[in-house]
């Protein structure tokens, strides 16, 4: 039978086999100095310790990560698609809102939700977030069904209604709130929106952290 192989007097520990004159500090062979390698990974493992353990520090990669660039309190400002897109005669529109997320090696654009673009008969335009106060489902657009009267929103979840500007349009309404608006802005022919979500089941309207 074959007896397994047993190591020699002159074998080294596989932690110390690839250690090269060059990983020691000049001045002498082993003793007392550490290898330089050594030295600057512990220096550079202390140095991220200290920011790793800093509140801020993890915030800000959070932010870094986020499709929203963790500005979601205050909004970001999006381009969503050209003035000329919106129907001129006040119907509105559903537009996706994508968002670019971009870190040192990477570069992606996310759908982050939708909107409800609508151009009113002064030329300005109105948003409305797609989103339910309630619950969060997405709220459809329905066309008026003849008789004078204007199309509605309606949340297919639990059957809140609300008018084109948004206002709830039930006696009783399963929504806290009216729809949520985004500021616009249009530039060049082109419409901006500053996105942002807001808590659900509440009555006030803030934006989530
Ligand atoms: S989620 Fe819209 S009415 Fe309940």
């Amino acid at each position: 039978m074959a007896q397994p192989e047993r190591p020699t007097g002159d074998a080294q520990p596989a932690c110390c086999a690839s250690r090269k004159a060059s990983d020691l500090q000049p001045g002498g062979e082993g003793g007392s100095h550490l290898p330089r390698r050594g030295i600057l990974g512990s220096v550079v493992a202390w140095v991220l310790g200290l920011f790793a353990l800093s509140p801020s520090f993890v915030a800000g990669i959070a932010a870094f990560l986020s499709p929203l660039g963790g500005k979601a309190q205050k909004g970001v400002l999006l381009r969503l698609t050209p003035l000329d897109n919106l129907p001129k005669d006040g119907t509105p529109r559903k537009f996706p809102v994508i968002a670019e997320k971009r870190n040192a090696w990477t570069f992606s654009r996310e759908p982050v939700g939708a909107v409800f673009l609508r151009l009113l008969p002064n030329g300005d335009v109105h948003a409305l977030h797609v989103v339910c106060p309630h619950a969060g489902c997405a709220i459809e657009y329905r066309p008026a069904q003849g008789g004078g009267q204007e199309g509605q929103f309606v949340c297919p979840c639990h059957l809140a209604h609300f008018d084109l500007s948004g206002k709830r349009l039930d006696a009783v309404s399963p929504s806290p709130r009216d729809m949520d608006t985004l500021r616009v802005e249009v530039r060049d022919g082109e419409v901006w929106v500053e996105f942002q979500n807001f808590q659900l089941g509440t009555a006030d309207k803030k934006p989530v952290a």
